[in-house]
């Protein structure tokens, strides 16, 4: 695929995301989906571009459910899983080391499984083990499958008695699609922005802090850039003393502050000063407000702004936004040390 046809399949996908959430929140679940009892904790597997579907459900629940969730990004599972446990894993591929390491874990604590996957070993494995599958379209990155994968795992959630996300989903749905238009228009003018440039995204809310990460790796992996995230208020109690330096990294930084209406009147105030303190060092900024009415819709609304940033950022570079050949060739490299 050249860069051009890269652009245009990634922009597709970016801008399929409200079908695709639609496509999987009305999927009937599969037979054997825990429904409501007095769960302990609730812990969502996965990495990369499948972990976020997993942050962002977190991040909702966090303000409207007294059930812990745990995201794990890792090999091992925490010490809180017990048989109260409802433990998602989240995998697009199937086939990513640190998440078949945590589900295997996770089958010998007793804990009830759900696994989101297009196929690969993990759904394999689920299978032998009577678990229930949600099976995803596959042949697309994992990155662009956000739709289909928080698309499934919220309803999971609201059946086993965790939370209600229809209607958040139904808002979400027609708030993109009747937005990325002028989402897409607004990408172009801040990715140009971004042109050599670092961005800096600051979150000023928990909900948010899952879109300042979005923005981050969609930035690495479709533009191929290094970017930096840092959270409101608690960027106040350290990083804001080292603003500023190097002074020519600085320069060449742009800090994107992204706002909601629940973000705390202090945290708003205090992006406020910061921008104005970090005014002089810094080559400029921006502040983006999310959309919508409920969580989810305003956590996505700037997520998928991020997404067609980073796909407008890789047009202007020339960079195609499909590959992710490092991704890849780590995955060969541990995959060969594996058989060694
Ligand atoms: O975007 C990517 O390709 C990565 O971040 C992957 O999502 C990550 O490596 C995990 O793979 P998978 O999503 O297939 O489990």
């Amino acid at each position: 695929m050249d860069t051009a046809a890269g652009y245009a399949a990634m922009l597709e996908l970016v801008m399929g995301l409200p079908e695709q959430l639609a496509e999987a929140g009305t999927r009937c679940l599969p037979a054997g989906i825990p429904g409501r009892r007095g769960w302990s904790t609730v812990v969502v597997v996965g990495m990369g571009g499948s972990a976020i579907s997993g942050d962002i459900a977190r991040s909702l629940m966090l303000d409207s459910c007294a059930v812990p969730v745990i995201s794990c990004r890792d090999y091992d599972i925490p010490a809180a899983v017990t048989k109260r446990t409802l433990l998602v894993a989240l995998s697009y591929s199937g086939n990513t080391e640190e998440t078949l390491s945590a589900y295997r874990q996770a089958v010998g604590t007793g804990c009830r499984r759900v696994v989101v996957t297009s196929g690969g070993e993990l759904a394999r494995l689920a299978r032998a083990e009577h678990d229930p599958v949600i099976a995803v379209p596959s042949g697309i990155p994992p990155r662009a499958a956000l739709g289909y994968l928080l698309g499934s795992l919220l309803p999971v959630l609201e059946h086993a008695g965790l939370g209600e996300f229809r209607g958040q989903l139904d808002e979400a749905v027609g708030l993109l699609a009747a937005r990325r238009d002028a989402w897409r228009r607004r990408a172009v003018t801040l990715a140009a922005r971004l042109v050599d440039r670092l961005p800096l995204v600051l979150s000023t809310s928990r909900l948010l802090d899952c879109a300042a990460d979005r923005w981050r790796c969609q930035l690495n992996e479709n533009a191929k850039v290094i970017c930096h995230t840092s959270r409101l208020p608690e960027h106040n109690h350290n990083e804001v003393v080292g603003m500023g330096r190097p002074a020519e990294l600085a320069q060449r930084t742009v800090i994107i502050g992204l706002l909601e209406r629940e973000t705390h009147p202090r945290t708003s105030l205090r992006l406020r000063h910061v921008l104005a303190i970090a005014r002089d060092g810094y080559e400029q900024a921006v502040r983006l407000r999310a959309e919508g009415r409920s969580p989810l819709a305003r956590v996505l609304s700037l997520s998928m702004l991020g997404d067609l940033v980073s796909v407008e950022l890789a047009r202007l570079t020339g960079v195609d936004p499909m590959p992710v050949r490092r991704i890849d060739k780590l995955k060969r490299r541990l995959a060969r040390a594996r058989r060694e």
